[in-house]
């Protein structure tokens, strides 16, 4: 305990330098849709079609001008479950957004609605837009099921709809939900696309070649039940979520990736290389759980959610529901305290985040949505609500153990971290070399705290 207490205290010394420099780009106190005109909007309101009270914004993504957001149907009233703002439109910090692809899309009425609940939409670099859609409505109230969930593909040049790939029955279970989708896109013609089942913990793989799908089975995927506990901004609750964050890398030598991969109740990190994933015979069968790794523990308190890697500088960023933060790990380095760093907590403007997207201009967005108060309790409509934060990546690693950096690091706080004898092995390369009169001095105070443990 001492030990671990010692260690964490460290890895505090370490995040302690991050800038905190992400900036809210977007706020709203509640969600709003552009309607043809402002009387179709007041009958929405009236015939109960839009309560804005129970819109919630749940994922993001960023294409061309473009942000994307999903609005999942957690309750009724929501009247378009997928919708985009313009980014060239600064005419307003809450702007009301519009349906995707269309308002026909969403209707409800319709005997087969095009979409009823995604969750996740991704954004490929064919130009494509990938749109992973539950098809359950109400989960917070009266739970409808439209159908088997879907993958969706648009093509963002004109919006069509590309491909409507209905999961098979066997590859759903009871209490399956499908949250979250990563795009292996390197190949625009044989691109795979990875969904995550939290409900009933599993990975769905979908062949855009083959136009067909594979569940895979492993017990990474399941929930740990020693991190359920949740305790948000006063709200304490507990979940059993299994699978959730996904990420992809840029493809390996072999031309296959790796993914990473946790689910929401666990602290553990693992991975698993695309080429087992990719080959439906391979995958589906038992014989692939030695390939699956587990990349170790961030510490306690460290559910995450969301994840996603910057092709560009191999930075893994991971949204840290219980701590209000976002942090990152460079991959090229071993999974350790030390290679990872916080890079934004606040415990106003990051309640929750939700989703965390790069876009291809290096910009790293970050959605908060105080989901917890949202399910458990009420939001205030007369404060904010949600927010979507930016910086370039850059900026939001810098003075953090996910910079690439070039200086060493003085060998006292090497030797410090013999003397502390904790698991945390500083690299040569990891500090910032103007900071490390400072960093020196936090990580002296916590020596000093932690011999008063
Ligand atoms: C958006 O603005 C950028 C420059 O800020 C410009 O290059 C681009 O053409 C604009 N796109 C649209 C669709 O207006
Ligand atoms: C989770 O919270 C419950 C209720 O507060 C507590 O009894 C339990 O010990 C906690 N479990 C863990 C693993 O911390
Ligand atoms: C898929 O895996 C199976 C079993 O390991 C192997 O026999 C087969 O050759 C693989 N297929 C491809 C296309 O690599
Ligand atoms: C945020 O809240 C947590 C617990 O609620 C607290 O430990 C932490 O010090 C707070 N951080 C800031 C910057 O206020
Ligand atoms: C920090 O380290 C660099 C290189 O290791 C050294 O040149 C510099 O003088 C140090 N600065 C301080 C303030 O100790």
């Amino acid at each position: 305990m001492l030990r671990f207490r010692l260690g964490l205290l460290l890895l505090w010394a370490v995040s302690a330098l991050a800038n905190d420099n992400l900036r809210v780009a977007y706020e709203w106190r509640e969600m709003d849709f552009k309607y043809a005109s402002p009387d179709q909007r007041w009958s929405a309101i009236e015939r109960g079609e839009f309560k804005p009270a129970n819109v919630i914004p749940f994922g993001l993504e960023v294409a061309g001008h473009r942000l994307f957001v999903t609005l999942p149907r957690w309750r009724d009233g929501v009247p378009a479950s997928l919708a985009y703002l313009d980014l060239n439109d600064t005419s307003s910090k809450g702007p009301a957004l519009k349906p995707f692809p269309s308002w026909q899309a969403h209707n409800l009425q319709e005997a087969e609605p095009e979409l009823v609940s995604p969750f996740r939409v991704r954004a490929d670099r064919c130009g494509r837009l990938w749109v992973l859609d539950s098809r359950i409505s109400g989960v917070l109230e009266q739970t409808k099921i439209y159908g088997a969930a879907q993958l969706l593909v648009y093509d963002l040049h004109n919006d069509d709809l590309l491909r409507r790939h209905v999961l098979p029955a066997a590859q759903l279970k009871q209490g399956s939900l499908l949250a979250n989708l990563a795009v292996e896109d390197s190949d625009c013609e044989n691109t795979f696309a990875y969904a995550a089942d939290l409900g009933s913990p599993g990975l769905v793989v979908y062949s855009w070649k083959d136009q067909e799908s594979w569940r895979v089975q492993h017990h990474f995927f399941h929930p740990d039940p020693m991190a359920g506990n949740f305790s948000i901004n006063g709200i304490e609750f507990q979940w059993d979520d299994g699978l959730y964050g996904l990420a992809l890398s840029k493809p390996l030598e072999t031309g296959y990736s790796t993914l990473y991969f946790h689910p929401l109740c666990s602290t553990t990190e693992f991975s698993v290389d695309t080429a087992i994933l990719r080959n439906k015979t391979l995958a589906t069968s038992p014989m692939i759980y030695r390939e699956f790794k587990v990349l170790g523990s961030r510490g306690p308190n460290t559910q995450a959610g969301a994840e996603f890697l910057d092709p560009d500088t191999g930075v893994l960023f991971y949204a840290l529901p219980n701590l209000n933060e976002v942090a990152c790990w460079r991959t090229a380095t071993d999974f350790s305290h030390s290679s990872q760093s916080r890079i934004y907590m606040n415990n106003e403007t990051l309640v929750f985040p939700s989703d965390i997207k790069v876009d291809d201009q290096k910009r790293l967005w970050v959605l908060s949505n105080q989901l917890p108060i949202f399910i458990y309790d009420e939001l205030y409509p007369g404060s904010i609500n949600f927010r979507i934060l930016t910086a370039s990546v850059k900026e939001a690693i810098e003075n953090t153990a996910c910079e690439i950096r070039t200086s060493p690091l003085p060998d006292v706080i090497n030797k410090l971290g013999d003397i502390l004898n904790t698991n945390i092995k500083v690299r040569a390369n990891s500090a910032p070399s103007l900071r490390n009169l400072s960093s020196l001095m936090v990580v002296g105070l916590c020596l000093l705290m932690g011999f008063r443990i």
